[in-house]
C-alpha cells in the first residue's frame, strides 16, 4: 500500500479544476486515494473502477466524477446522478479475505460515510440495513458495493458511494424520500470538504475491517441503527417480510422475527421503517 505524502504519478483529472481537487498532502488519508482519478463524467464509476481493476489498478484507488449519465444502484435501479451538485466516488479493494469474508465491507463504508458527513455538518446520520445513509427518513446516500471474486479468491472489490451534497430538487419518485446535506443543513456546502471527510472516514472503518477487526465495525454499524428492534418491512426477492428487526448477525445478515416467533435471516433485500411511518 501506498505511504502518505506523494502525489503518484497515476493521479489524474479532468473536471477543469472544479471539484475533486482534494487528493495529496492535505487529505491526510494513508492509502485510500493514493491512486485517483477525478473526471467530469462517466457512466457509471462503479463500472469504469471495475474496467481499471482489470487493468492493474492498485488497492486504494479511488475514482470521482461530477456526473454520471448511468449511475446504478442496489437492486437494479437507477441513481439520478446530476452534474456540478453531488459526489459520486468509487473506491477499490483487493482483500486477501476469501470471498465469503467480504459481506461486512458495505457496512463498514456506510459507517466511514456517517462518520465523514458527521464530521463536516457536526450530526450524525442513521444506518439503514444494508447499507443507506438516512437523515430522518430520507436518504442522504447510498452505497453499492461490488465483488469480483473466484471460489476462493477476490480479485477485488468495488464500493460505489452516492451523497446528495447541494442538490435541493428531486423529481419523482425521489421527491418524498430523498434529502441532501443542503436540504438538512440549510447552507450549501463545499463539495470538497465533504469528499475529504467521506474518504478520511472510510480509510478508518475499511482499514479496521482490513485488520479483521470486524467486532468494532458491527459496533459500529449498530450505533448508527437506532431502529433496531422496531418493527420493519422487508422486501425481499422471495417477497416481503414483516416482522421486528432483531438484529444484524457477525455476517452482515438482518434476522427478522415474524408474528408466529419465527426468525427470518435476509441477506439482501430494502428494509421499511415502520415506526418511522415509511
Ligand atoms: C443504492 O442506494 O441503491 C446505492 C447507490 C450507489 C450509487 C453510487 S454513485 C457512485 C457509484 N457509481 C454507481 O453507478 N453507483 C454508485
Amino acid at each position: 500500500m501506498a505511504e502518505r505524502g506523494t502525489m503518484p504519478p497515476s493521479a489524474t483529472r479532468d473536471s477543469g479544476g472544479a471539484f475533486g481537487a482534494v487528493f495529496g498532502d492535505r487529505l491526510g488519508t494513508r492509502w485510500l486515494g493514493a491512486t485517483n482519478r477525478v473526471i467530469s463524467q462517466v457512466g457509471s464509476t462503479n463500472d469504469e473502477l471495475a474496467r481499471m481493476a482489470a487493468a492493474g489498478a492498485p488497492h486504494g484507488t479511488v475514482l470521482v466524477a461530477d456526473a454520471q449519465t448511468a449511475g446504478r444502484g442496489r437492486m437494479g435501479r437507477e441513481w439520478v446522478s446530476v452534474a456540478g451538485q453531488n459526489i459520486y466516488l468509487s473506491l477499490l479493494l483487493r482483500p486477501t479475505w476469501p470471498p465469503a469474508a467480504a459481506s461486512l465491507c458495505s457496512l463498514a463504508a456506510a459507517v466511514g460515510v456517517a462518520e465523514g458527513v458527521r464530521s463536516v455538518v457536526g450530526w450524525s446520520p442513521r444506518v439503514k440495513w444494508p447499507n443507506d445513509i438516512l437523515s430522518g427518513q430520507r436518504k442522504l446516500a447510498g452505497i453499492l458495493a461490488e465483488m469480483s471474486a473466484d471460489r476462493d479468491r477476490i480479485r477485488h472489490i468495488v464500493i460505489g458511494v452516492g451523497i446528495n451534497v447541494n442538490q435541493i430538487h428531486f423529481e419523482e419518485p425521489l421527491a418524498h424520500t430523498a434529502t441532501s446535506l443542503r436540504i438538512e443543513c440549510r447552507r450549501s456546502l463545499n463539495r470538497d470538504d465533504v469528499l475529504t471527510a467521506l474518504l478520511r472516514g472510510l480509510e478508518h472503518w475499511l482499514d479496521l475491517l482490513l485488520m479483521d477487526r470486524r467486532g468494532e465495525v458491527l459496533e459500529g454499524w449498530r450505533s448508527l441503527a437506532d431502529w433496531l428492534g422496531s418493527r420493519v418491512t422487508v422486501r425481499t426477492p422471495q417477497g416481503a417480510l414483516v416482522g421486528v428487526a432483531v438484529e444484524v448477525d457477525d455476517d452482515g445478515a438482518l434476522h427478522v422475527r415474524d408474528e408466529s416467533g419465527r426468525d427470518h435471516r435476509v441477506l439482501s433485500g430494502d428494509v421499511s421503517l415502520r415506526f418511522l411511518g415509511e
